[in-house]
C-alpha cells in the first residue's frame, strides 16, 4: 500500500519506518529541508532505539523516501497520516496551528486528485477536532467526505526512547473512522499487525488517547500520594504496590512512586483534557488533583531532604539526571526543574549531571547551576546526591560509588538503588520509604 506521513518527529518517522518495514511504500513529508535530506541519506534526525538500523534497511530497499513536496506525496499515495506536533498553549489548550497548516497544504492536491484518498490524524487532538477543524479545511477542495475521500483518527501510544518497539509490537490498535470505507483502508495499513484492533467513530478514538494518558498519569499520582503516607509510617510503598499489583484488576505497571511524571505527553494531555472538560462545563476534580500532586511531589522530596539534612543552605548537591526520564535528552516538563528551583530557593549549590540532557536543561534555567561531564566529577566532594531519572548508569550505583562525596546523604527519587546495600555510613532517602 502507498502511504504518506506528514511530520517527521518521533511519531511520524517511527510510524513511517514501521509501516515501511511491514512492506508498505512510505513517503515522509516535512517542511524542513535538512530533515528530509537526512532521512533520504538514512540518517535519523532524532534518536530512537533501533531506528537508525531499520531506516537504513527501508531506505536502501526503496520502501521509504522523504520529500518537502506535500502535493506530489498526497497524489502518489492512498493514505496520509497527519503526525505534526500539538503543543500546549499558555492556558493548557491544544495549539492546532501545525495541524491546520499541514492539512491546508493538502487541499490543492485533493482537489486535483481523481482517486479516493484517506486522511488520518495521528496527532493527539481533543475529541471533535478531526471532524470540526480538520474536515472543514479538506472540504475547501470541493470534494465530499465519504465519497471522494475518507477521514480517520488513529491515536499513537508510543513511549519516547522505545517508540519503534512500541509501534511494531503494540498492545492494541485503535482505528476511528468516518465510515466503513475509511476503516477498510486503515485496517489494510495495519494488516500485518496481529493484535486486537478496535474500530470506533472518530471522537471515540480521540477520547481513548486522552483517557489512556490521563489514567496512566492518575496511577502515578495515586502512587505518589500513597507514598507520602508510607513515608510517615515507615513502610515501603514499593512493597505495598507489589501486593496491590498482584490483583489482576489492578496492574502493577505505572504504580511506581517517584518525582512525578514529566515528558511531552502526560502533563500536556491531562491539562488539555481538563481544559476541554471546562469548555464542556464539566468538572474534573480527580484530574485537578492528579496535576496538583504532580506539582507538589518534586517539592515534597526536597522539603523532606531539607528536614532530614537539617538544611541544604550552602551545601553542594550532586544532581544526577536532568532529562524527564533516562534514555533521552528531552527535558520537557522534567521534574528536575521544580526540584532544582526549590534547592536554589533553599540556598543549595547545585551541580547537574545527565549523560545527554545538560545543554537542553541549561535553556530552562540559564546559567543557574553548574554542570559536569561525568557522574564521578559531580559526586566529588558533594554533601548530598539526588538521583532524579533512570538512566542505566544510575541504576546499579553501589555505596562505594558515593565514597568521593564529602557528605552522606543519597536521595533516590526513582527508587533505583538497592537500599539494603546502604548501611549507617550513608543516609539513604528513598521516595515512599
Ligand atoms: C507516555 C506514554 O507512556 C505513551 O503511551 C504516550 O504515547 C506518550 O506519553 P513517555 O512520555 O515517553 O510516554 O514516557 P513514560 O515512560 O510513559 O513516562 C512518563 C513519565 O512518568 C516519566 O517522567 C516517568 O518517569 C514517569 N513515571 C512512569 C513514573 O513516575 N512512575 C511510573 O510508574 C511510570
Amino acid at each position: 500500500m502507498k502511504i504518506s506521513i506528514i511530520g517527521t518527529g518521533y511519531v511520524g518517522l517511527v510510524s513511517g519506518v514501521g509501516f515501511a518495514s511491514k512492506g508498505h511504500d512510505v513517503t515522509c513529508i516535512d517542511i524542513v529541508d535538512e530533515k528530509v535530506d537526512k532521512i533520504n541519506r538514512a540518517e535519523p534526525p532524532i534518536y530512537e532505539e533501533g531506528l537508525e538500523e531499520l531506516l537504513k534497511d527501508v531506505v536502501s530497499n526503496e520502501k521509504l523516501k522523504a520529500t518537502t513536496d506535500t502535493g506530489k506525496a498526497v497524489k502518489e499515495t492512498e493514505l496520509t497520516f497527519i503526525c505534526v506536533g500539538t503543543p500546549s498553549k499558555q492556558d493548557g489548550s491544544v495549539d492546532l496551528s501545525g495541524v491546520e497548516k499541514a492539512v491546508q497544504d493538502m487541499v490543492q492536491p485533493l482537489k486535483e486528485k481523481d482517486e479516493y484518498h484517506v486522511f488520518c490524524v495521528k496527532s493527539t487532538v481533543v475529541p471533535g477536532t478531526t471532524e470540526e477543524k480538520v474536515l472543514p479545511i479538506l472540504e475547501k477542495s470541493g470534494k465530499i467526505v465519504g465519497e471522494d475521500f475518507g477521514l480517520g483518527m488513529n491515536p499513537e501510544f508510543l513511549r519516547e526512547g522505545i517508540a519503534l518497539e512500541d509501534f511494531l509490537n503494540p498492545d492494541r490498535i485503535v482505528l476511528g473512522g468516518w465510515d466503513e470505507n475509511t476503516l477498510k483502508v486503515l485496517s489494510e495499513a495495519y494488516g500485518r499487525f496481529q493484535v486486537p484492533k478496535l474500530k470506533t467513530d472518530i471522537k471515540t478514538a480521540e477520547m481513548i488517547k486522552y483517557t489512556s494518558n490521563a489514567l496512566l498519569a492518575t496511577k502515578i499520582s495515586f502512587a505518589n500520594e500513597i507514598s507520602r503516607i508510607c513515608e510517615s509510617i515507615g513502610i515501603d510503598v514499593y512493597e505495598v504496590m507489589d501486593g496491590v499489583g498482584l490483583d489482576h484488576r489492578l496492574k502493577r505497571d505505572f504504580l511506581n512512586a517517584g518525582a512525578g511524571f514529566g515528558g511531552s505527553c502526560f502533563p500536556k494531555d491531562v491539562k488539555a483534557l481538563v481544559n476541554y472538560a471546562k469548555e464542556k462545563d464539566q468538572e474534573t476534580k480527580l484530574l485537578n488533583s492528579v496535576l496538583a500532586i504532580n506539582e507538589e511531589q518534586p517539592v515534597h522530596i526536597i522539603n523532606r531532604l531539607e528536614h532530614i539534612s537539617e538544611g541544604v543552605k550552602g551545601k553542594k548537591v550532586a544532581f544526577l539526571g536532568l532529562a524527564f526520564k533516562g534514555g533521552t535528552d528531552d527535558v520537557r516538563e522534567t521534574r528536575a526543574l521544580p526540584m532544582i528551583k526549590r534547592l536554589l530557593e533553599l540556598g543549595a549549590d547545585v551541580i547537574g549531571y545527565d549523560p545527554e540532557a545538560s545543554e537542553n536543561f541549561d535553556e530552562l534555567l540559564p546559567g543557574k547551576i553548574r554542570y559536569t561531564d561525568s557522574r564521578e566529577e559531580a559526586l566529588e566532594d558533594a554533601d548530598i546526591c539526588i538521583i532524579q531519572n533512570d538512566w542505566n548508569e544510575f541504576k546499579n550505583l553501589k555505596p562505594k560509588d558515593f565514597e568521593p562525596m564529602r557528605g552522606k546523604i543519597i536521595v533516590d527519587s526513582r527508587r533505583l538503588l538497592n537500599r539494603e546495600n546502604f548501611t549507617d555510613d550513608l543516609i539513604y532517602i528513598g521516595v515512599g520509604v
